[in-house]
């Protein structure tokens, strides 16, 4: 078995890939007032949680969902067809979409190009007066050391002021910002895992190797859960 084999065999068919919630989404729509025939994309749609999510509460919207990853488009584009052709999903690079979209949503994605460099990419295929929503790793104020120790594999996370300067720093001011927290991991944790205790009788070294990593990520979690968390952004280019 191959390091992808292990991993999509652990992650296969999970409701998501990261923290998040439909009520994030449903926030999020109301905080960038998007209008009911919105041209809208998800961003690292993953499995297509979030998309279902967008499709289901702007019925008379379009919306565009890439990942690059083809596991996870064929997820989500399983996920999204009773949809039908108003929602499409396609594998592809973030980093490259023309749009215009009225909204960008992106659930815990935007880190993979960074938030400014991100954000100044996306300008380019925003509609006038098109919004993005993202969602990013956040300390709190005062940081315990499991809450450090839980980014410890992302060097470049901040408090919210950090983030406010990187989304700054991309040409664009916070229309409104809230914490993505407990429930939110939970619901993304509970199903890996499940997942994890199915997987581990008789597991292969590969996979076990991804299976351990997984559950001291939980284990992380669990020491420090109202200490984790992303903050879910929504901002305008200026
Ligand atoms: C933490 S997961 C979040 C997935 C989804 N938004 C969710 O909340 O379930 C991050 C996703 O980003 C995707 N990804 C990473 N870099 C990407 C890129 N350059 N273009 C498209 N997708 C990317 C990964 O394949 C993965 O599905």
């Amino acid at each position: 078995m191959t390091p992808d084999d292990a991993f999509f065999a652990l992650h296969r068919d999970l409701p998501r890939e990261g923290p998040g919630q439909a009520e994030d989404v449903h926030w999020a729509l109301y905080a960038a007032a998007v209008p009911e025939e919105a041209r809208i994309a998800d961003l690292a749609c993953g499995p297509g949680a979030d998309t279902r999510t967008l499709a289901k509460a702007r019925p008379r919207a379009r919306i565009e969902a890439v990942d690059r990853m083809a596991h996870f488009a064929a997820a989500a584009r399983a996920a999204t067809a009773p949809f039908g052709p108003r929602v499409t999903v396609r594998v592809g690079d973030m980093a490259q979409v023309s749009g215009p979209y009225d909204l960008i949503w992106c659930a815990g994605g935007l880190y993979f190009l960074g938030v400014t460099e991100g954000l100044r990419l996306w300008r380019g295929a925003l509609a006038s007066g098109g919004l993005v929503a993202f969602s990013e790793p956040c300390l709190p104020p005062r940081p315990s050391a499991a809450a450090r120790a839980f980014w410890a594999g992302y060097p470049a996370v901040t408090g919210i002021g950090g983030i406010r300067e990187r989304v700054a720093a991309a040409g664009y001011r916070v229309l409104g910002e809230r914490m993505v927290i407990g429930a939110a991991f939970r619901d993304y944790y509970e199903p890996l895992a499940r997942r994890i205790a199915l997987l581990r009788p008789g597991a292969e070294p590969a996979l076990a190797a991804v299976l351990d990593a997984a559950e001291a990520e939980i284990a992380r979690w669990q020491a420090a859960p109202d200490d984790i968390a992303y903050a879910l952004m929504v901002v305008a280019p200026e």
